[in-house]
């Protein structure tokens, strides 16, 4: 990476021992929040929304217009305002919240801090994946150290303002990261679904207006304040300001997690970051964003990863993860295990989403049945293609490939269905996935 581009969310990591909060201090730190407590809080969330910051979590919302709607609804019977910390990362082949929890946790709680002063938040949760033993050891140990020397609690630094921190545990359900299951949770109900609108700036944890970040965007906000939203601005690209931590997996020599400017591309991702393809294969496609990401080629392998340019080619960042697939590998299977996996996760509340990803994974496996039916016939066996029996292989295959493409067009209407009837964003995901692999592989032999 050019030297003159900084890191932001991981710039101290492996830098500091991030269990000392002297050694973040040492390195800096705080001195945002130092400097936010000098303006008015309305100053921050403008400073924020003249950054461009837009959400880390996956749908890339604006940051600083929903501290600015936080900070300014008005509820007098509801309450003190929330603000919650996003840190169940449960999107498949995303692990990027985890690391700056792991490497950097004080960033994060600075983050919250600057944030929680914007708003005029009193109270905070971090909701931590259960599973991510490590970084909850580290994200309590930071608390413990910010309440001891006067970072969290009354009267912080002397400056009046107070917001008292608590950490709470996922139990492994993916839906408990969309941000109003999350406050169900929070607030010790099951992990269903609130109907959208109201949102959180609205109505939010118990009634009160509360605002939601993920880890990462928290991670961007000090570097706004202490350096300004123009020196933001100059990092990464017009529609998508800043850095973003990339989460590489699959088929490249070097899987990691990376923090690169937004606008970075497919290949430089992978050439210049990742030791290139594995074992040399040439590259077939990637799934961006994660299970409820899209499908691309190679055609988009010089797009550049920024929120506004994937969207433009029907594409999308999400929370940044990035799995490379090389030749030879079975898009179908992958795409089988993304709906198997949505199935798992629904949590049942509503119809379309119940029935429908469990209809998605019958009809995948029928895909799946169809293709072998076709390897077997094309290596000389018996043909089970549609229960045609055929002396002549290339029909019995044709006839396989038009039941196929039946079935994939079944897949998508049901997709396209549930993504319209669904209660709430899980069952509108499978679409994308489903689409963007039709889109761009059907004809390829999907
Ligand atoms: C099914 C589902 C799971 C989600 N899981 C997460 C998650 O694990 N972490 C996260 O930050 N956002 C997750 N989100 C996105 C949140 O709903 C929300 O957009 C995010 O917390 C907003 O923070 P941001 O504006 O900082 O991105 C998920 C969304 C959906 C629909």
């Amino acid at each position: 990476m050019n030297a003159d581009v900084p890191t932001i969310a991981l710039a101290r990591a492996g830098r500091i021992d991030p269990d000392r909060l002297e050694e973040y201090l040492e390195a800096g730190g705080f001195q945002a929040f130092r400097r936010a407590l000098t303006i008015e809080p309305r100053e921050v969330f403008q400073e924020v929304i003249n950054s461009g910051l837009q959400g880390r979590g996956g749908a890339g919302f604006p940051t600083g217009l929903k501290e600015k709607l936080t900070g300014e609804a008005i509820c007098d019977a509801c309450g003190p305002k929330y603000l919650v910390c996003n840190a169940d990362e449960g999107e498949p082949g995303t692990f990027k919240d985890r690391a700056i929890m792991e490497l950097d946790p004080h960033l994060m709680i600075e983050g919250m801090l600057i944030s929680g002063y914007a708003i005029g938040a009193v109270r905070g949760y971090i909701y931590i994946r259960g599973e991510y033993t490590q970084s909850i050891r580290r994200v309590r140990r930071a608390v413990e150290n910010c309440y001891r020397e006067g970072y969290l609690g009354e009267n912080i630094l002397g400056s009046g303002y107070s917001l008292d921190l608590e950490i709470r545990l996922g139990a492994g359900s993916y839906l408990c990261g969309e941000e109003l299951t999350l406050l169900e949770s929070l607030e010790g109900k099951r992990g269903y679904p609130r109907i959208k609108p109201p949102f959180p700036a609205e109505y939010g944890l118990f009634g009160a207006p509360t605002l939601i970040n993920n880890v990462e965007t928290f991670t961007q906000v000090p570097y706004v304040i202490l350096h300004g939203a123009a020196a933001y601005r100059a990092i990464g690209t017009e529609g998508s300001p800043g850095t973003k931590i990339f989460s590489v997996s699959g088929d490249v020599v070097k899987p990691r997690y990376v923090e690169l400017p937004m606008g970075v591309t497919l290949r430089e991702l992978i050439d210049d970051h990742c030791g290139g393809m594995l074992r040399g294969v040439p590259f077939l496609a990637a799934v961006l964003g994660g299970a409820a990401g899209t499908f691309v080629d190679a055609s988009f392998l010089d797009t550049p990863l920024s929120f506004e340019a994937l969207k433009e080619r029907g594409a999308t960042l999400g929370s940044g993860a990035v799995i490379v697939l090389g030749e030879g590998r079975r898009l179908t299977s992958i795409l089988r295990s993304i709906l198997e996996f949505f199935r798992h996760e629904s949590c049942g509340k509503c119809i379309p989403c119940r029935i429908g990803t469990d209809r998605l994974v019958a009809l995948i496996e029928e895909v799946e049945r169809e293709a072998d039916a076709a390897d077997t016939t094309r290596s000389g066996g018996i043909t089970g293609t549609v229960g045609v029996q055929s002396p002549d292989s290339d029909t019995a295959v044709s006839v396989g490939t038009s039941r196929r493409r039946q079935l994939f067009r079944e897949m998508q209407r049901e997709a396209e269905y549930m993504a319209a009837t669904s209660l709430c964003p899980l069952g509108k995901s499978p679409i994308l996935p489903l689409r963007s692999a039709i889109e761009h592989f059907l004809d390829k032999g999907l």
